[in-house]
């Protein structure tokens, strides 16, 4: 079991300004980005309504819009956002209104009555109803519960698409690796194609306390071992089959679910270097990937074409597939890289 949970940080003492909703919306976001602490105290739709104005305010850019705009907008909300505050008493939002939360309880034993930025009540709320509802796949047959602070894939084409390299591996499946596990959703794909040993590392350690759960839930336990580490974490000998997901754009890393989208520079060369050390003889790399890099980040060199330019692994096969556009028109495709050491 990890040590400590991400959670947000519990706000034990403010000098707050109450509002409610006689308070001019447009005013008190405005307070926000002067950065003046509040404390709703009637309804969590107030908070609500205020957050909304403000990213009104900031010029939300939307969800079409490129990195660069995102970013800036994201982090200039965050700033202004987290001065909005909501009580919690009892480990319950305070207010009319509020939605249900059941993690306020599992994630803060020690604390019970305290303040929370509404909008990160607002997360932890929908994040239960992940967790209480889960999210079916396909892939898998059934429902997988993601604990807060987890990665959910927006779409499945990527793990359709791995499904289908999975099913005609003709390789030993002795021992896989699934590194930086997520809700576990490629591990527990391996476990069911007959994998002896699967061992899912991920360097979140929320992802992990989620995956235990999920091996809980299933009627027979998958030969799964979970652990809380960087990349691949501790030897247990050699690898016939190495499967990651890993982030797939270059940029920083913020929040923890940033981990899951972006990578940093350093990343894929030491992935290379352990891979080169833990693959069994005859052994493959896989990545699920897509082609999103090539088109939002021409100017980044690509991770997997440039180590194969290295000449240290050979490309056995790449799979890829359209996928549907979540909000807008795209050309983004998902991929499948099987990797040989030469
Ligand atoms: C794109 S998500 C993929 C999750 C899951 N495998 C899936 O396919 O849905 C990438 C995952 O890698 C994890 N991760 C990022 N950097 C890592 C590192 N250095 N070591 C281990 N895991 C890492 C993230 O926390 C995240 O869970």
């Amino acid at each position: 079991m990890p040590a400590a949970l991400h959670r947000p940080e519990p706000v034990l003492r403010h000098r707050a300004q109450p509002v409610d909703r006689n308070v001019p919306k447009a005013q008190a976001a405005a307070w926000l980005r002067e950065g003046r602490s509040l404390i709703v105290t009637d309804r969590f739709g107030t908070g609500l309504d205020i957050l909304a104005e403000l990213r009104v305010q900031l010029e939300d850019p939307g969800e079409a819009a490129d990195y660069v705009k995102k970013r800036t907008f994201r982090e200039a909300f965050q700033s202004a956002s987290k001065h909005l505050l909501a009580p919690v008493i009892g480990r319950k939002v305070a207010l009319a209104d509020a939605p249900r939360a059941g993690f306020l309880s599992e994630l803060y034993p020690d604390h019970a009555d305290f303040a929370l930025p509404v909008e990160d009540a607002k997360v932890l709320s929908s994040a239960w109803d992940w967790y209480e509802q889960g999210v079916h796949f396909p892939v898998l047959g059934y429902r997988v519960h993601p604990f807060y602070g987890t990665y959910i894939p927006a779409r499945m084409e990527h793990l359709e698409l791995f499904g289908t390299w999975l099913a005609n591996y003709k390789g030993a499946r002795d021992r896989a690796i699934d590194v930086g596990t997520g809700s576990g959703v490629l591990a527990l794909q391996m476990a069911k194609a007959g994998f002896q040993q699967v061992i899912a590392t991920d360097i979140n350690p929320n992802a992990i306390e989620s995956v235990a759960r999920q091996m809980q839930r299933l009627p027979v336990a998958p030969p799964i071992e979970l652990e809380h580490a960087d990349q691949f974490g501790a030897d247990r000998g050699p690898i016939d089959l190495i499967v990651s997901n890993p982030p797939w754009m270059k940029g920083d890393v913020g929040r923890t679910l940033d981990l899951a989208m972006y990578f940093q520079d350093g990343f894929f060369e030491r992935f290379y270097e352990k891979a080169l050390q833990r693959l069994a003889p005859g052994g493959r790399l896989v990545f699920v990937f897509s082609n999103i890099i090539e088109l939002s980040q021409p100017d980044v060199p690509h991770p997997i074409q440039t180590e194969l330019d290295r000449g240290r692994f050979r490309l056995m096969e790449k799979l890829t597939r359209k996928v549907k556009p979540l909000r807008r028109r795209t050309r983004e495709k998902v991929e499948v890289w099987e990797l040989a050491v030469v």
